[in-house]
């Protein structure tokens, strides 16, 4: 089935008000979006996603963890090709992060469906569930368990950050799905998403080509001391579960530059109990985000986290438990998808180059049961997660137009693409 020879046009403008529509929902008073996993705001969020996947007249599966697909079918029963990523978000969040992947994956249907174009597979549409695990770890939650590596009845016991149980809330908005999860076996998945960081935008390159998503480490950290009165108790008697919690982080971040290279340490959340002025507090806990593009140098700052820890419990006479969510390896992605999105690119007169993400994607997960690749647009100063993040109409448009041009190459073909796991 020749492709369509006028490549049908994404429709930029159509795709931009999609975005403004959804980031509408759960806005934040003081700027900004927040749907957090399985809340009320996601569910209102699902529901728009579904509404426009029925008005694209797609086949609408939900999956036992309240993963949401849409499907656009082929001339063949062939595997599909699947687009995909997330509408949940972090706390305060920008407009474009996930969402713009799962709406220029609709705006790629309703422009095959606007010029009548058949492909021979299938298109399948996803928005996994909890990719952000702000709410709920480990993050990728939906792709996990899609992929295997996470069991359903262990998702559906995960205890959430505000003592809610996943496979309650699940149940709650309405999304736990019948289908198993994983029944949809791609042929390929693409995911577009926004840089998040300030390559692209720096080097004023319109799109990048991932090849590579970095590791993923997750821990959350708890720090018991003695609470006691802040006047009365002598400073060398003190057992202070917040200067240690202190001197970990400030040492956490000695983890990065010492390792140099893509390493990367943050700590996120921090909390002190019973958190008062006049309190030494006894309790405090925070969480850890280490990241690296090599596998065996994340393994090595994971271990450096565990020497901090115990030199921090002999200085400060306290205790201190490690408690590790998630380890993400980090994933090379599938030669054909990759030269795909190159040749797509070049197609287009589209500027581009390889890079690797620094964010975890749901592609990453996917890539270790079908071939995957992402494609790239810039964020302005490199910001993400934030409610300044902003990606131009145009560069919006660019990557729709080359995540549209790289489904029909990928829908029409039949070659099997070899899964080699061995770099995934
Ligand atoms: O944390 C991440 O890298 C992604 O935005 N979930
Ligand atoms: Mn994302
Ligand atoms: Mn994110």
């Amino acid at each position: 089935m020749p492709i369509n020879n006028l490549h049908p046009r994404i429709n930029g403008e159509r795709l931009n008000q999609s975005l403004v529509k959804l980031s509408q929902i759960g806005a934040l008073a003081e700027g900004g979006v927040c749907r957090l996993a399985l809340t009320d705001a996601d569910r209102r969020g699902r529901d728009q996603l579904v509404s426009w996947m029925k008005d694209l007249q797609m086949a609408i599966h939900i999956d036992e963890v309240g993963n949401i697909f849409g499907i656009r079918l082929g001339e063949s029963d062939l595997p599909p090709v699947m687009l995909g990523s997330h509408i949940d978000t972090v706390t305060v969040a920008g407009r474009y992060d996930g969402c713009y992947g799962v709406l220029a994956a609709l705006e790629c249907v309703h422009t095959l469906n606007d010029n009548n174009v058949k492909t021979r597979r299938s298109v399948a549409v996803a928005a996994f569930t909890n990719e952000e695990g702000v709410r709920y770890q480990p993050g990728m939650l939906g792709s996990a368990a899609y992929r295997g590596s996470l069991p359903v009845e262990k998702a559906r016991d995960i205890q959430g950050i505000d003592g809610s149980r996943f496979g309650d809330e699940l149940e709650k908005i309405g999304y736990a799905g019948t289908m198993k999860c994983g029944e949809i076996q791609p042929y390929a998945y693409l995911e577009l998403h926004i840089e998040q960081g300030p390559s692209l935008d720096w080097e004023q390159i319109p799109l990048g080509v991932v090849d590579a998503v970095v590791g993923i480490s997750w821990y959350d950290v708890t720090v018991i001391g003695v609470a006691n009165h802040a006047g009365t108790t002598p400073m060398e008697l003190r057992h202070d579960a917040g200067l240690s919690a202190a001197r970990m982080i400030n040492r956490i971040r000695q983890i990065a530059v010492s390792l140099g290279g893509n390493q990367k340490a943050t700590c996120g959340m921090v909390a002190f109990y019973p958190n008062a002025i006049n309190i030494i507090p006894g309790k405090a806990t925070f969480t850890v985000d280490l990241r690296n593009d090599d596998d065996d140098a994340l393994r090595k700052a994971e271990q450096q986290l565990a020497v901090i820890a115990r030199e921090v419990e002999a200085e400060g006479g306290v205790t201190i438990q490690i408690h590790q969510l998630e380890h993400v390896p980090p994933v090379k992605f599938h030669p054909s998808v990759v030269s795909a999105i190159e040749e797509s690119s070049e197609g287009l007169g589209i500027r581009h180059r390889r890079v690797i993400s620094g964010a975890g994607h749901d592609a990453q997960l996917m890539a270790g049961i079908c071939p995957a690749a992402m494609i790239f647009v810039p964020s302005q100063g490199g910001i993400s997660h934030s409610p300044a993040e902003y990606t131009s109409p145009e560069a919006l448009e660019t990557g729709a137009k080359v995540l549209l041009r790289t489904l029909l190459s990928l829908a029409n073909r039949n070659e099997e693409l070899k899964l080699d796991v061995s770099w995934t």
